[in-house]
Parts: structure tokens; C-alpha cells; sequence
């Protein structure tokens, strides 16, 4: 895989896999697919798109991903078993190019304590499984778990029957985000003098973030001769999440001369393809994220304003156009013409389908209409909302709210199926939203509790849109679902039906296939 530069840092993505683990952000195979031509523009040489094994659903997903997109290597996860295997081969075995990921504990405490194994039988089992994938795959990638809390002896002992066996690709995760830069420096360092035929091999990083140094120590490990680094997208993951690919391609950009490396990311996808991956999860990107946080570029001091306009590179290290970020002050409105509109969208770094643009075009009028000026928040919302609509099966076809000081508030919401059922429900609430959301859980009869409500806006001035962010509980999981419009209470019911829709595509997803191939 490392081909002939011997400087090149493969990305290795797995927002659909570690990403997709993490409570609530859960996604459809549709929007799975989104995402995964979204890395393949962005230039990631590796998707991991899932876990077959988990649920017909991800096997589902991760067979649509390896049969569409094209470019990226195509990996999907498995234990060391032959059903896991299996599995995960008849996923992906349609792929142009396709990976198998297998995996093992090896960690004292998941031997004793998860998996009840010792030692001699971990190494036999991770032999099996690499063998195994090894006969269907010339791509196979071993992780032994836990990696950064295992006896450096024995992790090398693994990793060195690993190798024998036939794996292309070792990876070493720190799965609890426990480790220090120093010794992750120190454990790569020791695999590469004490396993024979490393060389030979790519050698990859896996960090989680629970002390916040998921960045940290895969750079060290770059350092140490990582050649393929695994992250997520907006660094969501496990827990604390995993290390952020949008930091970790800067860095490795911005301090190339520290670093000697490069990889094939292309830097000016990374801003809208942490708004689309934000935008399906319902995730918000922190307003103080590094590189794609609404304050990475913004300067609000005096002093440093002062500095920034005598040359940026006072406060400056990156230019937010080599993130992707080419907002302007340009403003657009009612009299704006669709050639301005779609140029704007363009410089956005959005590309729409001529159905898409046209559709897009429609709501930019109709909110021109009640908004007097539209700035790249608005539009870029607009875009997202096309781009990431859930296409029902339920829709808003009108809402009614009222709310008085000191009185309880009503709502009456008036709903469409697919199937063609209209239904409408009112309720009375602790406030507007309380009231339309009571009204929609009535209407449409599903057992969800609201856990987190948050709304902000997404552009500037007194008529801006009101994003609306919500958490969900149903059936022991949590979904999360955003929305924007002038009216906030219209755009908690969006992101409220949106999560519903989300909710009923997953139940039909875990309906047994009856296909072979699938769990
Ligand atoms: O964190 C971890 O150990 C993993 C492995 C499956 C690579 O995600
Ligand atoms: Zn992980």
C-alpha cells in the first residue's frame, strides 16, 4: 500500500465505522453513502465503512459502499472468526479495491477479563484470523486491541506471527486514548527494530481522544514511522471520539518540515466535508474546533485585529481557503439570480445535481422572500438541507403555535406519510416547541424521549435562521437531527421529524434480510 514514497502518510477514514459507533451518530445506508463519496472526493486512500457482522443493516450499508465508490480502498471490520470473516469478505468482495480489517485483544486485562485467553491461544486465534482473511484478500489489515496497554513483548510477539501469517498492514490502536506521544514514539519504535519484515508492511496508527491527545500521539507515531493513520471525521468515535483526520492532515500540511511527510488530501473538501458529516450525525461542530470551528479564523481582539490587517500571518498559520473555508461578506438576496446563487454555491465547495441546484434555487427564493439578506450560513444550511434530507417517510404539511406569557402554549401539527396517511394532532406544552413535539410523538405513536434541545444561529442580523439541534432517545438509542429556518419552533419540528424519519429507516434496516449473505 505505502507504494514507493516512502513519505507519504496514508488516511485511513473511519467516521462509518469507529464514527458511526459513537452514541447518536448513527446514520442510513443512504446517508453511509453520502459520506463515502464525500472521502472519496476529499482524497482518503482508505474508507472503513463498518462492521458487517453487527447487524444486516451494516453489512447492508458496507455492500452498497465497496459496490459504488470507486478510488478509496474499501475495508470492512472483523474479529478474529471465521463467521466475522466471512461476513465482512461477502461485504466487500465487490469492491475495486477491497481490505480486511481484523481484529484481537491483547492486552493483559482483555485477555483475563474480556476474552478469558491466554496468551498462546491469542496468538493462535489472530494467526487463524489473518489466515483466513488472507485466503480471500491480498489487503489484510491486523489490530491487536488495546495495543498501548499490552506487554511490549508480547505485543511485538503478536504482531510478529501477524506479519508471518500474511497481514499487509499492522495497525496499533490505543483503543482507551491512554497513551503519551513519548511512548507511543517509544512502542513503534521498538515493533520496527524488534519484528522482522516490518518493513515490508504498513505500519499504522489508531488513537482514541480521552485525555485529548488522539492528535498528539499519531503524530508521534508518524514521527516513529506510521505510514497510515486512522481517523474520523470532526473526530467523532468511541467515547471521546478518535483523532480528528481534518487535524491531523493540517498539522501534518502545516509543519511539513517537522513532520517530512504528505499525504493525498485534498485540504479545500476538508470544511464542507466536516459540515456534511456534522449535518447527518446532528453533531455540532464546537464553535472553537480546531480548523473548522466558527472562531478558527476569527480574530476579535483589537490587537490582533490590527495584526491581521498588516499581514495575516501575524495571527494566522493556515489560510481558511486551504480548509475549504471561502466565506466572504458577499451578500445575496431576492433580486440575486440563479447564476450568482450557483456560483456561490460552488465557491461553498458544494457540487449539486441539476435536480438538486433547482430545488436548492426554489428555497433560496422563498427564503429571500422573508429574509432580507442571505449570507454563506444561510446558504450553506439551504444546501445541507438538500443534501442531507432524510426523503421522509413523514413531512410537515403545516404547524400552528400558539404561546402567551404566563399560559400554557398549543400546537397543532398537521403530518404526511408516504403511504399517503395524513394525520393531525394538537397538544398544549411548556412552550411552542414542547407543545408541536408532544403533538408529533401523539401523531405518529413512537415511544421517544427529547434528551437535549439547543438552537443557534447560523448567520447574522435580527431575521437570522435558527438552527435547532436535538437529541432522541427510542428503543435504547440515541438519534440526532438538526434543522434551520427563520421560525425556530418550525426548525425544532424539522430536525424532531427528521430524527423520526431517521428512526423508522433504521427499524426497517434491522428487519431480517432475507437475502444470503448477511447476518
Ligand atoms: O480502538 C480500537 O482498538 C479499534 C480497533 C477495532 C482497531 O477500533
Ligand atoms: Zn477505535
Amino acid at each position: 500500500m505505502t507504494g514507493h514514497d516512502p513519505d507519504r502518510v496514508l488516511i485511513f477514514d473511519t467516521t462509518l465505522r469507529d464514527g458511526e459507533q459513537s452514541p447518536g451518530c448513527s446514520m442510513t445506508r443512504d446517508e453511509k453513502l453520502r459520506v463515502a463519496r464525500a472521502l472519496a472526493e476529499l482524497g482518503v486512500d482508505v474508507i472503513e465503512a463498518g462492521f458487517p457482522a453487527a447487524s444486516a443493516g451494516d453489512w447492508e450499508a458496507v455492500h452498497e459502499v465497496a459496490r459504488q465508490v470507486r478510488g478509496p480502498v474499501i475495508c470492512a471490520l472483523a474479529r478474529c472468526n471465521t463467521d466475522d470473516i466471512d461476513k465482512a469478505w461477502s461485504a466487500i468482495s465487490v469492491a475495486a479495491r477491497p481490505r480486511l480489517h481484523v481484529f484481537l485483544a491483547t492486552s493483559a486485562i482483555h485477555r483475563e477479563h474480556k476474552l478469558n485467553m491466554a496468551r498462546e491461544e491469542i496468538i493462535r486465534v489472530a494467526v487463524e484470523g489473518v489466515r483466513r482473511a488472507r485466503s480471500y484478500c491480498d489487503d489484510v489489515e491486523f489490530s491487536p486491541e488495546d495495543a498501548s496497554r499490552t506487554e511490549l513483548e508480547f505485543l511485538a510477539e503478536v504482531v510478529q506471527a501477524a506479519v508471518d501469517a500474511g497481514a499487509t498492514t499492522i495497525n496499533v490502536p490505543d483503543t482507551v486514548g491512554y497513551t503519551t506521544p513519548q511512548e507511543f514514539h517509544e512502542t513503534f519504535s521498538y515493533l520496527r527494530a524488534q519484528v522482522r519484515g516490518i518493513e515490508n508492511i504498513t505500519l499504522s496508527v489508531h488513537c482514541h481522544d480521552d485525555l485529548g491527545m488522539a492528535v498528539a500521539n499519531s503524530l508521534s507515531a508518524v514521527r516513529a514511522g506510521a505510514r497510515q493513520v486512522e481517523c474520523t471525521i470532526n473526530g467523532i468515535g468511541e467515547r471521546a471520539g478518535n483523532c480528528a483526520l481534518e487535524e491531523i492532515v493540517m498539522a501534518l500540511a502545516t509543519r511539513a518540515q517537522v513532520f517530512g511527510v504528505h499525504t493525498g488530501i485534498h485540504t479545500q473538501r476538508l470544511y464542507p466535508t466536516c459540515r456534511l458529516v456534522s449535518s447527518l450525525t446532528g453533531m455540532a461542530i464546537p464553535r472553537n474546533k480546531a480548523i473548522t470551528g466558527e472562531n478558527a479564523f476569527a480574530h476579535e481582539s483589537g490587537i490582533h485585529q490590527h495584526g491581521m490587517l498588516r499581514h495575516s500571518a501575524t495571527y494566522e498559520i493556515m489560510r481558511p481557503q486551504d480548509v475549504g473555508l471561502t466565506r466572504s461578506h458577499l451578500v445575496l438576496g431576492k433580486h440575486s439570480g440563479r447564476h450568482a446563487f450557483r456560483e456561490r454555491v460552488r465557491e461553498l465547495g458544494f457540487e449539486l445535481e441539476a435536480q438538486e441546484l433547482d430545488e436548492a434555487f426554489t428555497r433560496f427564493k422563498a427564503l429571500a422572500d422573508r429574509k432580507k439578506e442571505l449570507f454563506d450560513g444561510d446558504i450553506e444550511a439551504l444546501v445541507l438541507q438538500i443534501e442531507t434530507g432524510t426523503g421522509g417517510p413523514w413531512t410537515l404539511v403545516s404547524l400552528t403555535t400558539e404561546a402567551a406569557t404566563g399560559a400554557d402554549a398549543r400546537a397543532v401539527v398537521r403530518l404526511r406519510h408516504a403511504d399517503g396517511r395524513a394525520v393531525e394532532q394538537a397538544a398544549t406544552g411548556d412552550g411552542p416547541v414542547d407543545a408541536a413535539l408532544t403533538a408529533i410523538e401523539r401523531a405518529i405513536g413512537l415511544p421517544v424521549r427529547l434528551s437535549k434541545f439547543e438552537v443557534r444561529s447560523v448567520s447574522e442580523g435580527e431575521d437570522a435562521q435558527g438552527e435547532a439541534l436535538l437529541t432522541v432517545e427510542c428503543e435504547g438509542r440515541s438519534y440526532r437531527g438538526s434543522s434551520v429556518s427563520t421560525n425556530i419552533v418550525e426548525a425544532g419540528v424539522l430536525a424532531f421529524l427528521e430524527v423520526v424519519n431517521r428512526i423508522e429507516q433504521s427499524r426497517a434496516a434491522r428487519r431480517p434480510r432475507v437475502a444470503a449473505g448477511a447476518a
